[in-house]
């Protein structure tokens, strides 16, 4: 711990970063936190003008800019409005930085933490406050993160929020103009749904997805700068992008903010007690966005996914395929089936359970965990072992946050539910449990490990949570602090969530809210993978897994055949190919040729998975943006040790032939060729393509475009075949 009040250097610096991310600060003599840098500079950057002219680090109302928005806002025990930070602890150590502030009259502690992650590149920052005040104080409005940047009058911005249900993932880019930019969610439960807690910045105009990209001749200028940034947070998020013209000048001032979303949930804090906000995690790449999504994705499995280097089973489940509508008798077709195509775990959706309200539409039933005996007399036992015995795992469906009106537990516990003094207003029919409270807490555990322990040998769980915060009060907050249950909300269900997967250390977790609607690196610190959306249309879904390729691997992002759009099912499959392949069918309906296709599709999943979910991506056709938007897509991935690749190549739509792209490959051994053989799904192992005969292929090499008829697909895997210096 270095006591800054100790030291008599006129400029103090400290730093905290990895490769190109990181932030450099100075103390001024009054005490003030100053930002040096921010990016690529951070460890370099020497203070060369007077400290004041440095802008602030982490301003505050009453002592920063009085003209832009700061990122803290108190009102103090006394009423006051103004906070005053000035720094009297630094604690710094390889890769750690705490800077510990004091308020100049009030005995009020704000420390900004930073991390540098040196397993991925990636920067986190938070801020813990907590205070000695004579009573509490109100935080209204906190970021984990701002820093200070200068923006080209062509910035750009990239975020990723749709309609909501089934359109997670929608991908908007803009320039970033003079004013306030915020990209905020609401909703409390499911807030990604609407808008994804990521952003992706070009401040030095539009972005390229690699270096290799910035020589190419394009009809744009493009720059290598991009910084991607995420929200590990659970509940409402918000960035708040201020751009400010400066004068005399072409650039402009950009303040980044990053953090909960503090609409309507002004916490009120006790003395004593430590506050803490969400981490917001950044990297900073000079070489396009193809680096920003490859340090988010080491990020992933080293921070946030439970088991990165598991490869993941090929799931098969029934919710597309009977809906609420099944028995033992038509889940044990199902299971025979999937056993039969080659898929690893059966999944039991919802619509099983019930008894009084039998769950058989999303109305009733939901929080009765008993068995309903009219559709499984033989309880899940017997579904699980028939499954077993097909030689699958066995998973199952919950949602333990949750409960119908018309239900037995609702009419014994009204008082579980989240709600103030009105009327709870209903969302899907149901009523979201107080998690708050600890008998709700103790349920919710139960209702895992109950579903768990009835289906003996199950290994893998699909939590859901199907409805939004409407009625934000709790019955165990005070009357001054019910605005406190949008932050302590989810640290509460954080809390389940960890004793779940602590209590089932076997169980793979999936993490699913109406889709999409929990995808952020904080909740998936316990879970396996996520329910990417419920929008399963391969044309739509190439473009969610492109957008959502940004900032996850393909291990985390489950994808599923369906027969969603009724799409060709060698395409439905190939899509699914870029993802946590699994089925969502009824395996028992498929003509022949549907049936050869899926299982051919088994067979390529199982031969290139573990390159695809543990492999380092890359982006090749954007179906997004560019000259192929809605018409073309294509990734590729490379094995960690370079011997083995993918190709994923998608026709969306009729073009035009000419304009088709070359499918460049990249990331290869440089000093290899390698045998090039195209996987069609629509044959057997007998119908693989040697496509680059006694040649091969080589890093850089530009394969024509494989397809000409929409809605079809191309896989093609890569081999090592000898290295020439080796
Ligand atoms: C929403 C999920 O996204 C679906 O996959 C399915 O599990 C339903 N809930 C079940 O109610």
């Amino acid at each position: 711990m270095r006591s800054f009040r100790a030291m008599t250097e006129p400029l103090r610096i400290v730093r905290c970063g990895v490769g190109t991310a990181g932030v450099a600060w100075l103390v001024d003599d009054d005490g003030r936190l100053r930002q040096l840098a921010a990016g690529p500079a951070w460890a370099t950057a020497t203070a060369d003008l007077p400290a004041m002219l440095y802008p602030q680090a982490y301003p505050t109302i009453g002592d920063g800019d009085p003209f832009r928005a700061t990122p803290l806002v108190v009102t103090h025990a006394n009423g006051m409005l103004t906070t005053r930070l000035r720094v009297v602890n630094v604690d710094e150590a390889d890769g750690h930085l705490d800077v510990v502030c004091r308020d100049e009259l009030l005995v009020l502690t704000v420390t900004n933490h930073v991390r540098a992650h040196h397993d991925c590149d990636v920067v986190e920052q938070w801020v813990t406050i907590e205070h000695d005040e004579p009573g509490p104080i109100t935080i209204a409005d906190v970021d984990a993160l701002c820093l200070q940047l200068m923006a080209a009058p062509d910035a750009e911005v990239c975020q990723f929020g749709g309609s909501g249900w089934a359109d997670e993932w929608a991908w908007t880019t803009e320039r970033l103009t003079p004013g306030t930019k915020l990209f905020d969610s609401y909703g409390g439960v499911q807030p990604h749904l609407q808008r994804s807690p990521v952003l992706l910045i070009s401040p030095d105009g539009r972005s390229a997805e690699t270096d290799v990209d910035l020589g190419v001749e394009l009809d744009v200028e493009v720059a290598g700068t991009v910084l991607g940034l995420s929200i590990a947070w659970g509940g409402n998020t918000r960035f708040a992008l201020d751009v400010r013209p400066l004068a005399g000048q072409e650039s402009r001032s950009l303040r980044v903010r990053a953090g909960a979303n503090s609409f309507a949930a002004p916490y009120v804090l006790d003395p004593g007690a430590v506050f803490r906000t969400p981490s917001v995690l950044w990297t900073w790449s000079t070489e396009g966005r193809g680096a920003v999504s490859d340090r988010f994705h080491r990020y992933t499995r080293a921070h946030a996914l439970r088991d990165p280097g598991r490869t993941r089973a090929i799931v098969s489940n029934n919710w597309e395929a009977t809906f609420f509508d099944f028995d033992e008798d038509r889940l044990r077709g199902l299971i025979e089936r999937a056993a039969a195509v080659g898929a690893e775990l059966f999944l039991l959706d919802d619509g099983w359970f019930g008894d009084r309200y039998p769950r058989d539409h999303d109305g009733q039933g939901l929080g009765d965990w008993m068995v309903d005996e009219r559709k499984l007399p033989n309880g899940l036992a017997a579904v699980s072992a028939a499954t077993i015995d097909a030689g699958l795992r066995f998973g199952i469906w919950v949602e333990p946050e949750m409960v119908n009106e018309r239900s037995e537990l609702y009419e014994t516990h009204p008082e579980w539910v989240l709600r103030d003094a009105r009327t709870p207003l209903e969302h899907r029919q149901q009523l979201l449990l107080d998690p708050l409270q600890p008998d709700v807490a103790a349920f919710i555990d139960g209702v895992v490990a109950d579903a768990i322990a009835a289906g003996p040998g199950t290994s893998y769980v699909k939590w859901d949570a199907n409805r939004p915060i409407t009625d934000s009060g709790s019955s165990t907050l005070p009357a001054d602090r019910q605005a406190n249950v949008w932050t302590d909300l989810v640290w509460a269900t954080w809390a389940r969530m960890a004793a779940v997967a602590e209590a089932h250390p076997d169980v793979d977790l999936m993490l699913c809210a109406s889709g999409g609607g929990r995808v952020d690196h904080g909740s998936l610190r316990w879970f396996h993978e996520f329910w990417t959306s419920d929008n399963t249309d391969p044309v739509t879904r190439v473009a969610m897994q492109w957008a959502c390729s940004h900032f996850f691997p393909a291990s985390a992002m489950a994808a599923h055949v369906t027969r969603w759009g009724e799409r060709p099912m060698a395409f439905a499959c190939a899509v699914a190919l870029w993802g946590r392949f699994g089925i969502d069918l009824d395996l028992t309906a498929l003509s022949d040729d549907d049936l050869a296709v899926v299982e051919r599709a088994v067979v390529v999943a199982k031969r290139i998975r573990d390159v695809v979910q543990h492999g380092r991506l890359h982006r090749l056709v954007s179906p997004v943006d560019g000259p192929h938007a809605g018409r073309r897509a294509a990734v590729s991935y490379v094995s960690a040790d370079r011997s083995r690749a993918v190709v994923l190549a998608y026709e969306l739509e009729a073009g035009e032939r000419e304009a088709a792209p070359d499918l460049l490959l990249r990331g290869l051994d440089p000093e290899a060729t390698y045998d090039l053989v195209a996987l069609p799904l629509t044959g057997d192992a007998a119908s693989d393509v040697d496509v680059a005969g006694a040649t091969g292929v080589r890093d850089g090499d530009a394969l024509p475009w494989p397809l000409t008829e929409p809605l079809t697909a191309s896989v093609l895997e890569l081999t090592r075949r000898y290295r020439s210096h080796s």
